[in-house]
């Protein structure tokens, strides 16, 4: 035993030792069960590792059917199936600067709808009824509304203005939106059906007595964000949640301004994602860093941001091991 001792001593102070000193070789444990090894890879070597097979007609059939219908069953998914499977989402975020009145508030969280009136109808209709039915306390849409023509906007708000949450629909322009409308144009159309619209603003909800912040930043993508104007006039303590329709811009708010999490769409979750790892191999801009779900700040702030996946589809209407997402995040309070 005193002969271990040493041995492990000798390994952690570097104390240099003598060739052929300390342990024989019987003595170590691993070479103690030596043979056994000796024995399982001798049985292992005798069997050959990776037998040839032969390729047959029958077997290169049975591997080109099979290939075709996997090949079949994931396009008739990703263009007929996923785009329309609408999914629901649940999390709990626990929030260290969260007001124990306000543990619990729950937030649907909505992006990316990029309206085609002739091919969305049934899946929006579908989304409201779902969120409806969750009763929430919240419900934000993160932008990107339009792909490029804005003529979807009113059949789109003919289906937003029938989303219903007790605190209200609050809303702020994705990069879409704002390449292709005047920003005040949107707002009024939004703030008509009763849904609120913030650029560069900010709004305080009354919860149980304490105040929650909102604060809505323009598109960033050859948008006009200002955080400060944003952010004016909200206490350093009030809890606040951002909404950004890019989620890059998390690491310059994160240290410029304070609040509990971002809340951001633009990226779709990749859209198509590799299934089982999830890796998503086609970014966007100021979507390279956050993709999809929840993710802590690696900086010296507490804030987090969550990404949501969205509702609709860019350039061909597919999605693959992505569907589509209603995201509801109960807020938690850690204090
Ligand atoms: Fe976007």
């Amino acid at each position: 035993m005193q002969r271990w001792i040493n041995e492990i001593a000798r390994v952690y102070t570097g104390e240099p030792r003598q060739v052929g000193a300390g342990f024989s070789s019987p003595e170590l444990p691993y070479l103690k069960i030596h043979p056994i090894f000796i024995k399982i890879s001798h049985r292992v070597t005798k069997v050959p590792c990776m037998p040839t097979p032969k390729i047959t007609r029958r077997r290169l059939f049975t591997l080109l059917a099979g290939s075709t219908l996997c090949a079949g069953a994931s396009l008739t998914n990703a263009y007929l199936i996923e785009p329309d499977w609408l999914s629901l989402t649940e999390n709990e975020i626990p929030l260290p600067n969260l007001p124990a009145s306000l543990d619990g508030l729950r937030v649907v969280h909505l992006a990316d709808f990029h309206f085609r009136p002739d091919d969305d109808d049934v899946l929006i209709t579908e989304m409201v009824k779902r969120v409806n039915e969750l009763d929430p306390d919240l419900i934000v849409l993160t932008g990107d509304y339009i792909t490029s023509n804005p003529v979807v906007i009113p059949p789109l708000l003919g289906h937003l203005a029938k989303l219903r949450a007790k605190h209200g629909v609050i809303a702020i322009m994705g990069n879409h939106d704002g390449w292709k409308m005047e920003g005040h144009e949107l707002k009024r159309s939004f703030e008509k059906v009763g849904i609120t619209f913030l650029i560069n603003e900010n709004t305080r909800l009354n919860i149980q007595g304490d105040t929650l912040a909102i604060a809505g930043l323009d598109f960033i993508w050859l948008g006009h964000p200002d955080a400060d104007r944003a952010f004016r006039g909200i206490a350093t303590k009030t809890p606040t949640l951002a909404l950004v329709h890019e989620p890059d811009y998390f690491d310059y708010l994160n240290r410029e301004k304070n609040f509990l999490i971002q809340l951001s769409g633009h990226t779709h979750g990749g859209q198509c994602r590799v299934p089982l790892i999830g890796y998503a191999p086609i970014e966007v801009r100021y979507g390279e860093k956050y993709i999809y779900g929840i993710y802590d700040s690696n900086q010296s702030g507490d804030a987090k941001i969550h990404v949501t996946r969205g509702i609709g589809t860019t350039g061909i209407r597919v999605r693959f091991a992505c569907r589509p997402e209603i995201a509801l995040l109960t807020l938690r309070s850690i204090a």
